[in-house]
């Protein structure tokens, strides 16, 4: 029996032709961050499962019920594997930071700024815009804690959206959780209010008001949220510092006419933010579930990872969730893989000459392709019309006699006979025209 294999459940391939819409966000994010000093980092794809365990946190529903296990396959009893899990990395943020520590980026000019491109795994339920393995574009800036670096940041996040063409269909959603002093204060009123309306919770709410009480702000449920909808805000009880720091992000974000949504419900599911927290959602959204951004401040985190006490900011885009987004309301995109010379063969001694050309024109950085195996003109045509060629070069009989070939113009079908000796002047003149 033949065994057909498929891609797993959630994983899915990024075919040739959706590479022309990641090539166009992978562009923008560069440009863009690059503009504002980031720096590439690239990061493992496993890591220490007890980087994230201990950072991403172990009430996140990453740590508790979404991380992969990587290990050798059949090293289930072996010692060595005893010591240290590896766990596929759910998010950039503890790599990052993980990865200050250890390089000493504290002794580089602060902030440091570091962009992370690539895949990220995590065990969900796949479903429209959600997937056991996605990719985000990652912006951590460590090292300051001014709230200028937080407008800043976002104004960059906003910078990128706009690019995309997705300005008018996102919102920033912004709050501000408290930073570690204010969170037992938080947590308290949050519990208290809620323990008022504990019956009319959700099942899943009901467990977590002692665990998790922030996660009800998060949940999605009708019922809990007109209970929500009066609960304390947290921006209210958040102590005087954290307020100051909040209001002169804002104050910021006025002055570079970035719109935002305060919203005092937002919460983000990671136990390392404090104070600033940001969404980027899709106004149409109506599960209000499939964000395309994220990000916050995380003031503990390098500390808890060994560094000095060092406050850091970043934010996170889904490149999958923007796509699908971009598709939907047309965004023009440039074509990235193209043909802009097919070259025709026909008859043994043209074939020679073909070959030669290709070798030469690709050297010369040309787009060009052929019809490997076919020899009639009609069949070349054909698969010519199909990879939407700019020009075909016919090599003929005739022409190999006379030294020339034909170029047939694909876009309006005129062609005429060059001299071999002018063909590379001619292939500029027209691939330089306008479409
Ligand atoms: P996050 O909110 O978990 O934040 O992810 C950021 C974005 O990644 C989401 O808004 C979404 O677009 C995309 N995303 C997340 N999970 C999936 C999934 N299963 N399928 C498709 N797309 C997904 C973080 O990861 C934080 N590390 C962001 C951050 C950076 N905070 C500070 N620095």
């Amino acid at each position: 029996m033949k065994i057909i294999f498929k891609s797993p459940k959630g994983i899915p391939d990024i075919l040739p032709s959706e590479q022309k819409y990641w090539d166009f966000v992978k562009k923008i994010v560069e440009t863009r961050s690059m503009a504002f000093g980031f720096e590439k980092l690239e990061l493992p794809i496993f890591e220490d499962a007890k980087l994230y365990q201990k950072g991403t946190g172990l009430s996140s529903d990453i740590v508790q019920k979404e991380m992969y296990e990587v290990r050798r396959l059949g090293a289930e009893n072996e010692e060595d594997e005893k010591d240290v899990k590896f766990a596929l990395r759910p998010e950039f943020t503890p790599g990052v930071c993980r990865s200050y520590v250890e390089h000493g980026m504290f002794t580089r000019p602060q902030p440091v700024k570091l962009l992370s491109i690539g895949p990220l795994f995590r065990h969900d339920k796949p479903q429209k815009g959600r997937f056991r393995q996605f990719n985000q574009f990652n912006m951590e800036v460590i090292g300051n804690s001014d709230p200028l670096t937080d407008a800043l940041l976002i104004l960059l996040v906003w910078q990128i959206y706009a690019d995309l063409g997705l300005k008018n269909e996102v919102v920033l959603k912004i709050n501000n959780t408290g930073c570690k002093k204010c969170q037992p204060k938080i947590r308290k009123n949050i519990i208290a209010a809620l323990e008022n309306s504990r019956t009319r919770l959700c099942v899943d709410c009901q467990n977590k008001i002692y665990t998790n009480p922030l996660r009800v702000l998060d949940c999605k449920n009708e019922s809990c949220q007109k209970i929500v909808a009066n609960l304390p805000h947290i921006i209210d009880i958040i102590c005087p510092d954290c307020k100051k720091h909040f209001m002169e992000v804002l104050e910021y974000l006025d002055e570079l006419k970035v719109p935002y949504d305060l919203n005092p419900f937002l919460v983000r599911g990671f136990d390392y933010y404090t104070s600033t927290t940001f969404e980027i959602c899709d106004k149409k959204d109506p599960t209000k579930k499939a964000t395309l951004g994220g990000g916050g401040r995380y003031d503990n985190l390098i500390a808890l990872y060994g560094g000095n006490d060092t406050p850091a900011i970043g934010f996170a885009g889904g490149f999958e969730r923007i796509i699908d987004r971009i598709k939907e309301i047309e965004v023009k995109v440039p074509e990235t893989s193209k043909t802009d010379i097919f070259i025709i063969q026909i008859g043994k001694q043209a074939k020679k000459i073909a070959l030669n050309l290709i070798a030469d024109l690709t050297e010369k950085h040309y787009h060009v392709s052929c019809a490997v195996g076919k020899d009639t003109l009609s069949s070349q045509l054909k698969v010519a019309n199909k990879v939407r060629a700019k020009l075909a070069i016919i090599i003929g009989q005739r022409e190999l006699l006379d030294k020339t070939v034909i170029i047939k113009d694909m876009r309006d079908t005129t062609q005429e006979t060059v001299e071999m000796t002018e063909l590379e002047g001619v292939l500029n003149d027209k691939l330089q025209r306008e479409e």
